[in-house]
């Protein structure tokens, strides 16, 4: 991420205080994530010093920001968890907490509420600092380095070859890219992995159509004007394979369906002509793919093998099996079966078996899977960690290959993840190429940059795409989303529209503020401090320094959507702050601190959608 250039110069310092820690040349501030732990060491000692058990690794109550900000910055519950334990009133146990609460730093204010919650305030001054660290760190603040030294692979996205790129395959890459993001933000080496499908018996299908009904010479010649006639191509005449198949079937013959499977066994033994077809089809496809992503304004990929690459590792995968003594024959296939769980009548396997091998012999997408990951394990290293970003009618399968994975000893607990994305649901029940009623992602993306473009051409691609993005990073990616025009491309409320319009907003109070000779400036905020004038902080304050916080919750629960519903909710913030306050003034000694306000806004909202992918428009 590049910080915009901004014509006022920014005047700032390095936060002061000890929270703050310098790595690589910048200042992170550490604090703003570090509070919510030092508060819990602090409250467990101060039950311990009442004589209460509080166990180190689990302390069984809650640190958190209560929802209103009048009551504070945090809050925990511990006395009413162990009011029981202490035999008091969860008050009364609140009082004695509190008193044994002596400074914490950062802290400037405890009171008790309600039945017996703690409330603490952060001291003013803290909010000063960290407008002076958002400001300081610039495009790197939101930052952490939890994943200092660790490494990650992050696979989404995963077309298959020859068919339309699906919203399931649009939500994939959108979400993965954004995991991705975030997980470089949070200091982790990440590699992003297209796992493309590009082998299994449907490519026999789709040669023969080729073969039959269609003509491969003529496909270089097509002119790919939306970026996707070629594809329309073979998808077309996929279409009509299956039509021409039922058709057969319902007169009693099967030839097509036999074509296909000795076009695919060909394939996979090498048959020049079948390689000659199904490279032209994957070449198509490529083409295809790639045009997309460079729509989307997503990352490179640093790996794209896709699922044939790594046969070749099927023969080791087996070999670890039998080692294992892990596999079952049954009627001619092989199989895993999961132990039991349960006791007596009631057990039950685990999971349903999983396939490895068919009775022809044909290994499977599964094995396929086992060998993809042994393959990484040995390219990578032992230590890394697998994330597949992938529908959630795939949830089965993934928890069968991790705890095969597991037996196989190829992985431990938390090594392998799988993020679900849920359905993207129409009106008329769930897409299929097969039928030929598939929606088409270009064409969503073609309607969602020219609703934008009737409000603003200039900020047409920006706007489009950011809304359908965000229309899915918004909510947590195992729900399903009804797809509704309108509300991708609502321009109110929890829309990108609205987040890269408060953005631009911002940057032009920042720009109007510099062009009338006011920098941003802490300064002006610490001496009123110093002199000991109050001044009421604004929700703006109270939300901004959070974004870490945010951030590294994203990280490790690998959901981008904390970020998205953070930046609503502080743009909100902003607007009403904005609608208060009048923030270039002469005559006003805080105005310079306003702008710098103004300024860590825009830099939070440009660091929040820049993890997620989505870029902002420095006038709109
Ligand atoms: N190509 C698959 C599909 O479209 C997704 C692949 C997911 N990744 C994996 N390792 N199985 O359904």
């Amino acid at each position: 991420m590049k910080f915009p250039s901004t014509r006022g110069k920014i005047a700032v310092k390095a936060p002061s205080h000890e929270g703050a820690f310098l790595f690589a040349g910048t200042w992170y501030s550490f604090y703003t994530y570090m509070i919510q732990k030092v508060l819990e060491r602090n409250i467990a000692q101060a039950l311990r010093n009442i004589g209460i058990e509080v166990p180190d690794h689990k302390v069984g109550f809650t640190v958190e920001h209560p929802e209103d900000l009048s009551h504070g910055d945090y809050a925990t519950n511990a006395a009413l968890v162990y009011a029981k334990n202490a035999g008091v009133s969860p008050r009364d146990l609140a009082v004695k907490i509190s008193a044994q609460l002596t400074e914490i730093s950062h802290i400037s204010k405890t009171d008790i509420a309600g039945p017996g919650f703690i409330n603490f305030h952060l001291n003013p001054k803290f909010f000063i600092d960290a407008v002076a660290s958002i400001l300081a760190e610039k495009d790197s603040f939101g930052s952490n380095v939890s994943g200092k030294d660790k490494q990650v692979l992050v696979e989404y996205s995963s077309p298959n070859i020859a068919k339309p790129f699906t919203v399931g395959h649009l939500r994939s890459t959108v979400i993965g890219d954004a995991v991705a993001n975030i997980l470089a933000f949070s200091g982790y080496k990440v590699i992003r992995d297209n796992h493309l499908g590009d082998w299994g018996t449907q490519f026999g299908k789709q040669i023969v159509a080729l073969r039959r009904w269609g003509d491969s010479t003529k496909i270089d010649s097509i002119q790919n004007e939306n970026g996707n006639e070629k594809m329309k191509y073979l998808v077309d005449l996929y279409v009509k394979f299956h039509d021409e198949a039922d058709k057969e079937k319902e007169s009693g013959q099967a030839s097509l369906e036999d074509e296909a499977r000795a076009a695919f066994a060909a394939l996979e033994k090498g048959d020049l002509e079948a390689t000659a077809l199904y490279e032209k089809i994957l070449a198509v496809s490529m083409e295809y793919f790639a045009g997309i992503y460079k729509r989307l304004n997503v990352s490179p990929f640093d790996t794209q093998h896709g699922e044939h690459f790594y046969e070749a590792y099927i023969p080791k995968v087996m070999h670890d099996l039998e080692k294992a003594n892990i596999l079952s024959e049954s009627e001619g296939a092989k199989l895993v079966f999961f132990p039991k769980i349960g006791e007596g009548e009631t057990a039950k396997e685990k999971y349903p078996p999983f396939m490895i091998q068919k009775k022809d012999g044909a290994t499977l997408y599964a094995t396929r899977d086992l060998a993809t990951d042994k393959w990484r394990k040995e390219a990578y290293g032992p230590h890394i960690t697998i994330i597949n970003e992938v529908g959630i009618e795939q949830s089965l399968h993934f928890r069968q290959l991790f705890e095969v994975e597991e037996m196989l000893g190829y992985f431990k607990k938390g090594e392998r993840i799988h993020i679900p994305h849920g359905f993207y649901r129409f009106e008329d029940g769930k897409m299929s190429t097969r039928k030929g009623n598939v929606i088409w992602l270009e064409d969503i993306i073609n309607e969602a940059v020219k609703r934008a473009g009737d409000i603003n051409p200039e900020t047409a691609d920006i706007v489009g795409i950011g809304a359908i993005k965000f229309n899915d990073l918004k909510r947590e990616s195992s729900q399903d989303i009804i797809f509704s025009w309108d509300e991708m491309l609502n321009l109110k409320g929890d829309s990108c529209t609205y987040l890269q319009y408060s953005y631009a907003r911002a940057m032009s109070i920042v720009e109007k503020a510099g062009v009338a000779g006011i920098d941003p400036h802490v300064q002006s905020a610490e001496d009123a401090l110093v002199s000991g004038q109050s001044r009421n902080l604004s929700s703006l304050e109270k939300i901004m320094y959070r974004f870490p916080e945010v951030v590294l919750r994203a990280g490790v629960e690998h959901q981008p959507h904390y970020i998205a519903t953070y930046l609503v909710e502080l743009a909100g913030t902003f607007n009403t702050f904005y609608g208060n306050t009048v923030i270039i003034d002469k005559k006003n000694e805080l105005s310079s601190y306003y702008v710098a306000l103004t300024l860590a806004f825009a830099t939070i909202i440009k660091n929040g959608l820049g993890v997620l992918g989505i870029a902002v428009p420095e006038k709109m």
